[in-house]
């Protein structure tokens, strides 16, 4: 990066970025299978980097394509990654401060995170395929707050505290039961967030369940939800930045700030990205056959939360995004719900030729929309 000129108003990341020469999309939400990438010589491999509308002050993603057959250069970076694969097959290796290397494969739906500032390869297992995966970082918040890119990509300091378990690579973890909705998988690799079990959070509604990972003991947050075939979560709000990925079965989400009347929509199935905006009402819907699974990172873990926004939501008496907005809280309860919503989701139901199953929240609607 060269020392920039500016006097003012600089952003040291998106200064970085232009100098990286990747392709830079941006939108409300993005198909992350039809987004077009380009060499990335720092990495050996194809990128491009994802600006969504809600990603906030801190994170950004990343999208690597590695083609068949091949493998990225050894990196090191002083920045956090959650890295979700979405196609193909492979490994990665990581290096530990006694030179040790641990290696662990994935595949489709394995989410994973590479120990702070340690070196790591990803190779493509597959000689015929390409292998894809999509990251959320916080390089555009460390490299706004140190403004050096030398200190952060060439920087020699070992985080003997960041690797956790042996096992933790090997996809083994620690479950610590918090409370309905904080409970958290400690890992560094999860094979298959699609096929990961997950505890139940009926607060937000239907049925669902919900688990969160704390990775590589970061400061990045990521948290696996499901809907149950037929049924839909409460609308709630929160901070920015929380990049919401479907990973398995398909729906639909609802956005829309306080005071407004018409509904932004963003129909999605695995591969759709899009973060709410801060304090941006959101609802999901399914629209398939099997429950609907999403995947949602951001910044600021259940232990190293770094806002104040964050820690009261993990400290406070009660999970306030749980809770009814006629409360004080951030969540609309059902029965508080604009009932164009219900209506919006049971035409949805018919149209895909699905059973709703809503009925003991929405008795009356249900009666009515069967005469
Ligand atoms: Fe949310």
């Amino acid at each position: 990066m060269e020392k920039a000129q500016q006097l003012y108003g600089i952003d040291s990341y998106k200064d970085w970025l232009a100098n990286e020469g990747l392709p830079v999309h941006t939108g409300l939400a993005i198909d992350c299978f039809a987004v077009e990438t380009a060499d990335w010589a720092r990495v050996g491999a194809r990128g491009a980097a994802l600006h969504l509308d809600g990603r906030g002050d801190f994170c950004n993603m990343f999208l690597l394509e590695i083609a068949a057959g091949g493998s990225t250069l050894p990196q090191r970076h002083l920045y956090e990654e959650v890295i979700y694969v979405l196609e193909g097959q492979g490994s990665t290796q990581v290096e530990l401060p006694s030179g040790e290397r641990r290696s662990f494969e994935w595949g489709p739906t394995s989410l994973f995170a590479i120990p702070l500032n340690a070196t790591f390869r990803h190779f493509n297992g597959s000689g015929a395929k390409r292998a894809l995966m999509v990251s959320t970082t916080n390089l555009p918040m460390v490299l706004n707050l140190f403004h050096n890119e030398s200190f952060v990509f060439n920087n020699a300091f070992h985080f003997e505290d960041r690797f956790g378990e042996e096992s933790y690579f090997a996809g083994e973890g620690k479950l610590n039961m918090v409370r309905q909705g904080n409970d958290t998988w400690e890992t560094n690799f999860i094979p298959s967030v699609q096929a990961i079990e997950l505890p139940s959070f009926s607060l937000r509604g239907a049925g669902g369940g919900t688990l969160l990972f704390l990775l590589a003991d970061s400061s990045m947050h990521a948290h696996v939800s499901e809907m149950p075939a037929g049924t839909y979560k409460k609308a709630h709000r929160h901070g920015s930045g929380y990049h919401v990925m479907c990973v398995g079965g398909s729906g639909f989400s609802l956005m829309w700030f306080e005071g407004e009347q018409e509904f932004l929509r963003i129909d999605w199935q695995h591969g759709t990205v899009f973060p709410p905006a801060e304090n941006q009402w959101h609802q999901h819907f399914t629209t398939s056959a099997v429950p609907a699974r999403y995947l949602a990172t951001g910044f600021g873990s259940i232990r190293y939360p770094f806002t104040l926004a964050r820690r009261k939501e993990i400290l406070g008496d009660e999970i306030a995004f749980a809770k009814s907005a006629k409360l004080g809280g951030d969540q609309i309860e059902y029965e508080d719900q604009d009932p164009r919503i219900h209506t919006l989701w049971l035409a949805e139901m018919k149209r895909h030729g699905l059973p709703p199953a809503m009925d003991k929240f929405f008795p009356a609607a249900h009666a009515s929309a069967a005469r």
